[in-house]
């Protein structure tokens, strides 16, 4: 199956490449290097021995999108491109709307246009907001707290409207748990620009030496020990589920959601620990106040993927600390440019 991959130079989307070349797939890649490099497609050659066709172009490009359904001979879409940085989302809520929602419409419009009716979709468990209770199944009520999580959340409703009128469509929402780890080659990752967001970039960058200690935000919440828990899942571990979807799901009209978490929650304290373990180097960590937005605690029931896609992640916490500490210190400065 030729398969077009928006944002498949990014963090995940590079990583589901290689793992859709290794099951036979054949990716085409359209990104704009907004938040990556063209250099990640030399790292993707080198690890899976092909290197996908890459059109530098923006999902809300219609004329650009046609051109490549029309000369490619697609069969299906994943869709990672997109915005992540919550903090920037409240800061420039309009180019999160533009770039995510907006990105998304243009997106399914030109599918629309050529005839192309499979879609999986980079979503969140940010749509579920501050969950009453854990595990979360894909029923919870969803809600955002913020533009990235509302543009989210606004595509989820989109997708579900658009496929409600054109039931022929298979329409997957995948809400990714929290995304860590690296191919275990060593020669791709995560390479944050600027100030990493997130826990693990940043304990990988306190770890390698370029910033002095990690700020735990909050250890006062009612977890096990006070800091804040979350479901970390290995990123190929991600990947693997886009293949699954597609497998089980590629052909079979509906609307589709799942979790993509691995059931266990972490905390904060439980990460640093097992990243010093890994490496071998001390991570020193300050606690400081709560992060506004933030909750206690989240993880997911993924027993409905498991069942329907039969898919389960199946990397443990060791091999996400591993693999990323192998990526950060043989890549201390991320791609070349
Ligand atoms: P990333 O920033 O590493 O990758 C996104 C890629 O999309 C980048 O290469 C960027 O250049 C490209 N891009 C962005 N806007 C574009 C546009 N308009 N046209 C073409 N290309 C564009 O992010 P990631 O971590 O790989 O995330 C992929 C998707 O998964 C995103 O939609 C993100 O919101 C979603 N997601 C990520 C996480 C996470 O923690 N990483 C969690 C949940 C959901
Ligand atoms: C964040 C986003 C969420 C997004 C997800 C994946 C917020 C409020 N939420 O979720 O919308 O879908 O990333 O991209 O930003 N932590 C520290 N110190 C740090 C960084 C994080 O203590 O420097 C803590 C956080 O308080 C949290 C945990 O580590 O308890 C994980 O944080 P993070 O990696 O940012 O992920 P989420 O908060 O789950």
């Amino acid at each position: 199956m030729r398969i077009l991959v928006t944002g498949g130079l990014g963090y995940i989307g590079s990583h589901t490449c290689i793992q859709m070349i290794e099951a036979g797939y054949h990716p085409i890649i359209l990104d704009n290097l907004c938040n990556s490099k063209s250099s990640v497609l030399d790292r993707i050659k080198e690890v899976s021995g092909h290197r996908p066709l890459f059109i530098e172009g923006d999902v809300r490009d219609k004329r650009v999108l046609v051109d490549i359904f029309q000369q490619q001979n697609i069969d299906a879409v994943i869709h990672f491109a997109g915005l992540k940085a919550v903090g920037e989302s409240v800061e420039l809520p309009l180019r999160y709307y533009d770039n995510n929602v907006n990105g998304t419409l243009v997106l399914v419009s030109a599918m629309q246009e050529v005839g192309v009716k499979t879609l999986v979709f980079s979503s969140s468990a940010t749509v579920y907001g501050d969950p009453a209770s854990v595990p979360i199944t894909e029923d919870f009520p969803t809600s955002a707290t913020n533009p990235y999580g509302r543009s989210k959340l606004m595509v989820e409703e989109c997708l579900t409207d658009f496929q409600k009128a054109n039931p022929e469509w298979s329409i997957t929402l995948l809400r990714y748990f929290n995304p860590v780890g690296s191919h275990p080659s060593g020669r791709l990752g995560e390479d944050p620009l600027g100030i990493p967001n997130n826990l693990m970039p940043f304990v990988s960058q306190v770890a390698i030496g370029r910033r002095e200690f990690l700020s735990v935000f909050g250890d006062d919440y009612e977890t096990k020990d006070g800091t804040g828990v979350r479901d970390y899942i290995h990123v190929l571990d991600l990947s693997d589920g886009h293949i699954a979807a597609l497998k089980h799901l590629g052909k079979k009209s509906g609307l589709h959601t799942y979790n993509l978490g691995t059931g266990n929650g972490y905390s904060v304290l439980e990460m640093v620990n097992a990243f010093e373990q890994a490496s071998g180097r001390e991570v020193p960590y300050k606690i400081v106040e709560r992060r506004s937005g933030d909750i206690a605690e989240c993880w997911a029931d993924p027993s409905k993927a498991e069942k329907d896609l039969d898919w389960k992640a199946t990397r443990n916490l060791q091999s996400m600390t591993a693999d990323s500490w192998r990526w950060q210190s043989n890549n201390p400065d991320g791609y070349p440019d």
